[in-house]
């Protein structure tokens, strides 16, 4: 999702930009601008495609300038263009954007029945008119923006310049994440602070309806009343160094590599006395022991964490659990009530249609758990109660190690809640915690130790045009993420089913030497999956089998990677390990820009 950075300071403004920007790229973008100030007014470069167009641009046209504002576009109003970048200008107004600006439409057919020319396709066009009307109305700034803000719907962050006020940039957050930081020669407004953590990691999180004035010297933040707001500066847990690759050719592969760390992590930091401590965050036993249902909504990724969630707390603790698609769950009947748990599981903290789905579950009563990676983030804030999971800051589009740590977060909540029902002895409960603490990410470390014997399997399939998961049980929720991480990043067709479910239908795309993996780590199951492997091998199928070493029949298989063994309840740490490098390993023999596949976005915040 778009990447807004603003600078004012006292070393060169292209440059800080340039470097914001490129540690933003990891959000997902099709275009970049910027806009500096010069000797007379500002400049605005901007350039569709990678980075490197804008570079050169400014390569071109050097400007010597220590203060401006610049961008990363994810479409979302208009296609990807030079026209459709941002920064928009009208006027002496030029701003960047992150979010939608919903009621746009109306304000852009008004501007232009008075006459307004419009450059752009774009929603953030018609708040740069607006502003640049309100500010020749006012010549205040501050007020200008507020009076500007209160006319557009929908949510958003803009940072700001005007061309007679040198040396100062604004920013505003209404809806759309933002944060202002303080560097060593100056200081920032940023999207995340994954921007500026090069520079510096002392930062403050705007809250909502907050405008940031920025100059070299400081940070002034009002409310839309225009009063002051005295705010907390916090120092980011996460250094520079963990959002750089550290050797590794892609983010993606250094942060598999951080997996099993990260699990390991993010179990200690909550376990009090060998249990699951859910009591730090807003979950006590006794509530634990009274649930009747859980709901969980995330998106993407998180979603698929959510549904072996679901399989786990299920079957440990007896009570039943709905997986919800987050940008779904307003349009169902929605099942929640005063005592009922909702938790919403999200790296980011900032995905739209999960906050939206939270606010829902909150008007119903329900209790609300967030778990979530980035602190401070919306989530963080909004949910009653965080499990903050410890993955670092992860930077690829494809999310792996936050997968795992979502993973951790809900068995625990699951141990825990059987624990509290009594279905769960103490001493079984402390035992998981503990197979969650050290076994797992000794196991997860061995996958990642094979990591070249998966490259040798992904080479069989690289040049598939589809390629089939299945599996039954955990194994079928896990090959739903299997099967997302191959098709974001190698961008080869991909589905997932439950392995039972193949023959009602989807079979009949199985023809000679076509791409299956077969998830099967739960051995009650063995002899089913073995069918469905038999159906599609019948077929002429190509099966890749991901299996424990005690999977009988193994043979059946074209090829096989054993994961290590496990009690069956913890596989889907390695056995996703597994999925992920195999999805990493054919993307890269493909030639994928993996930590940056097209059309996607690290963090969605629209809805
Ligand atoms: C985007 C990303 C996915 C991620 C999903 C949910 O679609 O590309 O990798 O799983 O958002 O993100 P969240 O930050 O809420 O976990």
């Amino acid at each position: 999702m778009c990447g807004i950075i603003g600078y004012s300071g006292h070393e060169n403004a292209a440059d800080k930009l340039i470097h914001a920007l490129t540690s933003l790229e990891y959000r997902g973008y099709d275009s970049a601008g910027v806009t500096l100030f010069a000797e007379n007014g500002t400049v605005t470069l901007k350039k569709q495609g990678r980075l490197k167009n804008l570079q050169q641009l400014l390569a071109d046209n050097p400007i010597a300038s220590v203060c401006g504002i610049g961008h990363t576009r994810w479409a979302t109003h208009g296609k990807p263009s030079d026209d459709n970048a941002h920064p928009h200008v009208s006027g002496k107004v030029s701003l960047v954007h992150n979010g939608i600006i919903e009621n746009y439409a109306d304000i852009r057919r008004d501007l232009e029945r008075d006459g307004a020319v419009f450059l752009s396709d774009t929603d953030t066009e018609s708040a740069v008119k607006l502003l640049d009307d309100a500010y020749r109305q006012t010549g205040e700034p501050l007020s200008a923006i507020r009076q500007t803000c209160e006319q557009l719907t929908g949510s958003y962050a803009f940072a700001i310049v005007f061309a007679d006020i040198n040396g100062k940039v604004f920013g505003v957050r209404r809806g759309s994440p933002l944060i202002a930081a303080y560097g060593q020669d100056g200081n920032f407004v940023a999207s995340d602070i994954t921007a500026v953590l090069w520079d510096t990691r002392r930062y403050i999180s705007l809250d909502e309806n907050e405008i940031a004035a920025v100059t070299n010297d400081g940070i002034v933040v009002t409310d839309f009343d225009g009063k002051a707001v005295a705010k907390e500066t916090k120092t980011a847990e996460w250094d520079s160094e963990s959002a750089e690759k550290g050797g590794f050719p892609h983010f993606m592969l250094k942060e598999i590599h951080e997996e099993a760390e990260s699990v390991g992590r993010t179990v200690a930091a909550h376990i009090k006395d060998g249990l699951p401590d859910f009591q730090s965050c807003g979950l006590s036993r006794q509530f634990l022991s009274k649930l009747k249902s859980v709901t969980i909504a995330a998106c993407g990724t998180a979603m698929h964490a959510g549904l072996v969630g679901k399989t786990v707390t299920e079957r440990l603790a007896g009570i039943p659990v709905r997986v919800e698609v987050a940008s779904e769950f307003r349009y169902g009947s929605v099942f929640l009530e005063e005592g009922d748990l909702f938790v919403a599981v999200s790296q980011s903290g900032e995905t739209a249609d999960t906050l939206a789905a939270l606010d829902i579950a909150k008007q119903h009563g329900a209790r609300t758990l967030g778990i979530v990676n980035a602190a401070g983030s919306a989530l963080s804030r909004e949910a009653d109660g965080v499990f903050l999971t410890m993955a670092g800051p992860e930077i690829s589009v494809a999310s792996t190690k936050a997968y795992g740590v979502q993973l951790a977060a809900l068995y625990l909540l699951a141990i825990a809640t059987a624990e509290a029902k009594g279905k769960l002895s103490s001493e079984d409960a402390r035992l998981f915690t503990q197979t969650l603490l050290t076994e797992i990410p000794s196991k997860i470390s061995e996958v990642v130790s094979r990591e070249s014997e998966i490259r040798t399997l992904a080479s069989d399939f690289m040049n598939a045009k589809s390629v089939f998961f299945i599996g039954r049980g955990l194994d079928c929720a896990l090959s739903y993420e299997g099967s997302l991480k191959l098709k974001e990043i190698s961008y080869i067709h991909s589905e997932s089913y439950a392995a039972g479910e193949m023959k009602h239908g989807t079979i009949s795309l199985i023809e000679e030497n076509t791409p299956v993996v077969a998830v099967a780590t739960q051995p009650e199951l063995f002899t089913k999956t073995i069918s469905n492997i038999r159906e599609v091998k019948a077929r002429g199928a190509n099966v890749l089998l991901i299996c424990p070493a005690n999977f009988p029949n193994a043979d059946i298989a074209d090829t096989v990677f054993n994961i290590p063994a496990t009690s069956e309840l913890f596989t889907p740490f390695t056995a996703v390990t597994a999925l992920q490098l195999f999805a990493y390993h054919m993307a890269e023999l493909r030639g994928r820009d993996i930590d940056k596949p097209r059309n996607l976005a690290k963090s969605v915040t629209v809805e």
